[in-house]
């Protein structure tokens, strides 16, 4: 029998067979995309090698990489939402496409994990006119085959949201369903972006239904991409083939698939049952609740409810903070602090006692003992750190309940929910939660104005927090960073080994790139950095990447700062001259020009100003 460590290792395993290089998971927040906060799809780290960077492994890759999705906090509750969890994924770089990727992922799921093929549904794209992107009946048949081989006849059928399943077992859906890139439908993508047609996999729970509260099936048609809870997605293949243009889209220059696969709702399908919270890397949190409280997990719904938030929030906190998000007011500390503030409450409403989150999270980190030691390494960082986060907000819980209270007798202004936020530590969503269950509304509007008059007091909060990266992949930008990667090179050469970067923040337009030196630098210096950087880009450097070992790179001098927040393996970038100078090496995440012949002009320092105390900010551009 499967556990959900075997299920990864089996996927991994399986890929390697398929002579794919397994790769670690990257941290839970990119590095070079100040546009999302939080790494919500294995495809993520990839999205350079997707649009046609050579990744230094090859042309096929597999990797379970763990995932957030702060968009799903509030759906956290039912019997399959999670924030936190693991994405198995495997691409072809351009490599294999469709049938091999079909064929592969029907083996594993029924010869590998032993599902029953009767209780698989698949859905393929219907295809799009007006962008010139065809049905997908190559999928659609793929399926066919695959399943006849097992002796089950698979009718295809559409409509399935006004007509229901009509005794198909492949679906054909538009852009909202079966289209993916990280933007969702076509119109929203940004130009630049690669998407593509998707064929999603469902386990069908079946009888099983019962046990599902929130089913509606009974009531409703029934179609595989409904809201009931009957099927469950499982994972879904992109075909990921295209990329926005300004007029519509064009192919990639290679095909690729980005597979993503939910390790925790493959688990619970192998268990065949719909509630991914009792699959087993939760038993020792959920035994743990029960002891503490004296009640039985499943027993009541709306202690269920609470069992499920109290277990996925503090197991995304204790990842988070794993990989280095503390708790704070602003940005992913204020994501990781809501998450544990939600817990205490439910954990109260549980009646666990108080005091003990750090001793939860300590389950957490033994049940990922083998699959994830870094949480193992950083146990007493991450246990004291949730633990002072609970007594924190304990200690003002009580008194912003009374006031809560007091408040509550009409709608809660602006004003008072700032109050609550910024005396008793409620964020905005706590008093909109509190609010809602007495039927009241929060003036979201106003209170996002008292934050914006309290900026200073948040600006404080997360000075000294690395901050930006990249605004967007485009040409400029790509050209910039490779240009800041080279001006960090120069500025250590010419100032010392001490000056390392502090911040980045990168647009079309200019570098701002904050570093660590305690006086201003001379201009003779400011030029002679320049002279640097320009010298490199007339020399046609080729850009490479390579993957190594963390240590190997620390031991080799390899740029880099906050070493600790990356995994074993990292992505480390050069640039080297046909004359064998290496004008940089850096880790780092890319994106970057493959050539330093590509960067178009001439490399200028416009600006050289004091940051903070021991840190100065230049802003670059091409001229
Ligand atoms: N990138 C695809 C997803 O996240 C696989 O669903």
């Amino acid at each position: 029998m499967h556990t959900t460590h075997s299920i990864r290792s089996a996927y991994l395993e399986f890929f390697k067979k398929q002579n794919h290089v397994v790769v670690p998971s990257a941290l839970l927040f990119p590095e070079n995309d100040p546009t999302t906060l939080f790494t919500g799809s294995g495809m993520q780290p990839m999205i350079q090698y997707l649009l046609g960077s050579a990744h230094p492994l090859g042309t096929r890759i597999a990797d379970s990489q763990k995932s957030f999705r702060a968009q799903d906090i509030e759906e956290v509750g039912d019997n399959r939402h999670t924030t936190f969890f693991e994405m198995l994924g495997n691409w072809s770089f351009g490599d294999y496409f469709k049938a091999e990727q079909i064929q592969w992922m029907f083996s594993f799921l029924t010869d590998e994990l032993g599902l029953d093929p009767r209780r698989l549904y698949f859905t393929c794209y219907s295809g799009n006119e007006s962008l010139g992107i065809p049905r997908d009946t190559q999928a659609a048949g793929l399926w066919q085959a695959q399943l006849k081989a097992k002796g089950i006849d698979a009718p295809i059928a559409e409509d399935a949201e006004t007509k229901g399943m009509q005794g198909a077992r492949i679906f054909y859906y538009g852009d909202k369903k079966n289209w993916w890139s990280r933007a969702g439908v076509p119109s929203n993508m940004p130009v630049g972006e690669p998407g593509g047609p998707d064929t999603e996999m469902f386990w069908d729970f079946g009888e099983q239904l019962q046990l599902h509260e929130n089913s509606q099936w009974s009531a409703e048609p029934c179609h595989v991409n409904c809201d009931c809870g009957r099927f469950v997605e499982i994972g879904n293949n992109v075909f990921m083939a295209y990329r926005k243009t300004e007029s519509g889209f064009e192919l990639l220059p290679k095909p690729n698939v980005d597979f993503g696969g939910g390790l925790e709702r493959l688990a619970a399908a192998v268990n065949d049952n719909p509630d991914v919270f009792t699959i087993d890397l939760f038993t020792g949190l959920r035994q743990k609740i029960e002891q503490l409280t004296n009640t039985v997990y499943g027993q009541h719904s709306e202690q269920t409810k609470a069992y499920r938030i109290v277990c996925d929030h503090l197991r995304a906190a204790t990842f988070l903070i794993g990989d280095g998000v503390i708790p704070s007011n602003t940005d992913r500390g204020y994501v990781v602090r809501r998450l544990l503030r939600r817990a205490v409450r439910y954990a109260d409403m549980l009646g666990v006692p108080q005091g003990v989150f750090a001793d939860l999270a300590q389950s957490i980190i033994t049940t990922y003992a083998e699959a994830y030691p870094n949480l193992s390494e950083k146990r007493e960082s991450i246990t004291e750190e949730i633990a002072r986060e609970e007594k924190k907000f304990r200690e003002t819980l009580q008194k912003g309940m009374k006031e809560f209270e007091k408040l509550a007798t009409q709608n809660i202004s602006g004003r008072d929910a700032f109050v609550l936020f910024s005396t008793y530590g409620f964020p905005l969503e706590l008093t909109q939660e509190l609010a809602a269950e007495k039927n009241l509304s929060v003036d979201a509007v106003e209170f996002a104005k008292e934050m914006e008059k309290h900026q200073d007091l948040s600006r404080t909060a997360s000075a000294g927090k690395f901050k930006g990266g990249l605004a967007d992949h485009s040409e400029k930008t790509t050209m910039l960073h490779t240009c800041t990667h080279l001006m960090l090179a120069a500025l250590r050469k010419y100032l010392g080994n001490d000056v390392h970067q502090a911040g980045s923040n990168i647009t079309e337009e200019r570098t701002r790139f904050d570093f660590t030196y305690p006086k201003k630098v001379e201009p003779e210096i400011v030029r002679k950095v320049e002279e640097y950087v320009n010298e490199a880009i007339s020399k046609k450097c080729t850009v490479s990447i390579e993957v190594m070992d963390k240590a190997d790179a620390q031991a080799q001098g390899v740029e880099g700062s906050f070493w600790e927040k990356y995994p074993d393996k990292v992505n480390v970038y050069s640039a080297k001259a046909p004359d064998g100078t290496v004008y940089t090496r850096e880790l780092c995440g890319g994106p970057h020009v493959t050539n330093t012949e590509n960067i178009k002009g001439t490399f200028k320092i416009v600006k050289e100003e004091a940051c903070s105390a021991g840190v100065r900010r230049v802003k670059g551009v091409l001229q």
